[in-house]
C-alpha cells in the first residue's frame, strides 16, 4: 500500500480530528496532510496549526466550487476526506470527481437519528425522547443526501439510566475516538 494522505473537514471543536492526527503521529503509512474547516474560527483549525498542518477556513465559494476543492486537495495529494463534524453539505458535484473517498462518522445508529438537522445535542435528545436502550456510531461513505451513503462501520453503546443528553454525548464521544481513527486506517490500507 502507498502511503495515503488524508484531510480532515469540520465545523467546530475537532476532537475527532484530534484523535485522528494522535492516532497517526509518526505513522510512515497514513498521515493528515491537509484540515479544512467552514467556520472561520473552528478550534479544528488551531488544532491542525498547533501540529503544523495546513489549515484553511474554506468561504461558501470555495465549498461550492468542486475545481477550487479538487486542486487544493491535489495540492497535498490528498487520497482521503474524513469528515469530523462538518455541517455541510459536500457539493454532488465534488463528490462526483472524488466518490468513494469521503467518509464521515455520524453519532448514532444510522439509517435511525439520521439526516438533515440530525447532528450534536439533536442527535442525543431523540434517542432518549425515543426511549432507546441502546445508541452508538456510525460510519459510512458520504454521498449527495446527509447521512445516506454505504455504511462501513457501527458500534453500539448500552444507554445508563439517568443518563441525560450531555452524558450521553460524551459516551459516544469517546467511542468516537477510539473507533474511526481505526476504521480510517482499515479504509487507507485497502485504497490502491
Ligand atoms: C461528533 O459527535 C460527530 O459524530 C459529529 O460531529 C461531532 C464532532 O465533534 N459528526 P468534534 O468536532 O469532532 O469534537
Amino acid at each position: 500500500m502507498s502511503s495515503v494522505n488524508i484531510s480532515i473537514w469540520g465545523s467546530g471543536s475537532g476532537s475527532n480530528a484530534q484523535a485522528i492526527l494522535d492516532y497517526f503521529q509518526g505513522n510512515p503509512l497514513v498521515q493528515v496532510v491537509h484540515i479544512a474547516s467552514d467556520h472561520p474560527g473552528a478550534y479544528i483549525l488551531e488544532r491542525a496549526r498547533i501540529h503544523g498542518i495546513p489549515a484553511q477556513y474554506w468561504d461558501a465559494e470555495t465549498r461550492k466550487n468542486p475545481d477550487a476543492l479538487l486542486h487544493i486537495l491535489q495540492k497535498y495529494q490528498v487520497n482521503l476526506v474524513v469528515l469530523a463534524g462538518y455541517l455541510r453539505k459536500v457539493s454532488p458535484a465534488f463528490l462526483a470527481r472524488f466518490a468513494g473517498k469521503v467518509v464521515n462518522i455520524h453519532p448514532a445508529l444510522l439509517p435511525a437519528y439520521g439526516g438533515k438537522g440530525m447532528f450534536g445535542h439533536h442527535v442525543h435528545e431523540a434517542v432518549l425522547a425515543a426511549k432507546e436502550k441502546y445508541t452508538g456510531i456510525t460510519v459510512h461513505l458520504v454521498n449527495e443526501a446527509y447521512d445516506e451513503g454505504e455504511i462501513l462501520f457501527q458500534g453500539k453503546l448500552k444507554i445508563e439510566p439517568g443518563w441525560d443528553a450531555r452524558q450521553l454525548a460524551s459516551e459516544v464521544l469517546k467511542l468516537e475516538h477510539f473507533h474511526y481513527p481505526r476504521i480510517i486506517e482499515k479504509i487507507a490500507k485497502k485504497m490502491p
